[in-house]
């Protein structure tokens, strides 16, 4: 795992795009197609609207890019709250990425028929022989409550290990609750998975996310180990405000070193 913390959310934002612009091209270059997960939430919108600027629109392989996301607000596509939504307005509306390419929860279901919706959508992208497709690239956000895609605090004993999608309830802030989001196992079994962290109000979460032998069902962000890929933090100083001193100094990163040391 690796951590990188960065002086101002520009230079994490910066980075993160360049990461994805990376991630991007080498997917296409070694299997012919992106497979990018995106998430909701306020922290990666300053990154959709960056790869949205018509000086970077060119350097991601849309048109070989398929999109689809951790978590989703049982909401109507044009509710405000839809994280399908939100990724539309901001990013892919000003992207060539071929329609049938972005792969949105479908928000007006059930919340079991939406998961289960969701899941042979899933299946339908995966290689042969297998329930999921493996992810490229999964973006990840981090709540003050510690929760991340939708796997909130006390559910990690409830997660399925062998479905990619779970239907959930639980309230946050002033969010939608009935949700679904994809599995730890699922997550798990993605080639990188980059989470952006940012603001003080994360400090708290993030030390527990980063505390070994935190439990799960506190830090549910623990729960998130790719098992054959790479694993990446990126947090800005407010984030790592309360992260030990050494820690932070160690791998204090100024948004031009390939990737901070590793951690835990
Ligand atoms: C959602 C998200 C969620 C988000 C965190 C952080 O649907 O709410 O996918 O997991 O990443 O809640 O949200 P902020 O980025 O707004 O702090």
């Amino acid at each position: 795992m690796s951590i990188r913390i960065f002086d101002t959310p520009e230079m994490l934002y910066e980075a993160a795009a360049t990461a994805v612009v990376r991630l991007a091209n080498d997917a296409v270059a070694a299997r012919g197609r992106f497979l990018l997960v995106l998430s909701g939430g306020q922290t990666p919108l300053p990154l959709f609207e960056r790869l949205a600027q018509p000086e970077c629109v060119h350097e991601l392989p849309w048109e070989q890019t398929h999109v689809f996301w951790a978590d989703e607000r049982l909401v109507p596509p044009d509710d405000e709250a839809s994280n399908f939504g939100q990724a539309r307005r901001v990013l892919l509306r000003h992207v060539p990425i071929p329609e049938e390419q972005i792969h949105p929860v479908n928000g007006v279901l059930e919340p079991e028929g939406a998961a289960s919706a969701y899941a042979k959508e899933l299946a339908g992208l995966a290689e042969p022989g297998l329930p999921w497709p493996r992810f490229d690239l999964v973006l990840l956000g981090l709540g003050a409550d510690g929760h991340t895609a939708s796997i909130f605090p006390g559910i990690a004993g409830e997660l399925p290990d062998d479905a990619p999608v779970f239907a959930l309830d639980a309230g946050y802030q002033d969010r939608p609750a009935r949700r679904i989001t994809l599995t730890p196992a699922a997550i798990n079994d993605s080639r990188e998975v980059i989470f952006l962290v940012t603001g003080k109000d994360k400090a708290e979460a993030l030390t527990r996310a980063l505390t070994p032998g935190a439990s799960s069902e506190v830090a549910p962000a623990r729960l998130i180990r790719p098992l054959n890929g790479s694993l990446s933090w990126f947090v800005d100083r407010d984030a790592a405000s309360l992260l030990d001193d050494g820690s932070a100094s160690r791998q204090h990163e100024e948004g031009h070193s390939p990737r901070g040391d590793s951690h835990d």
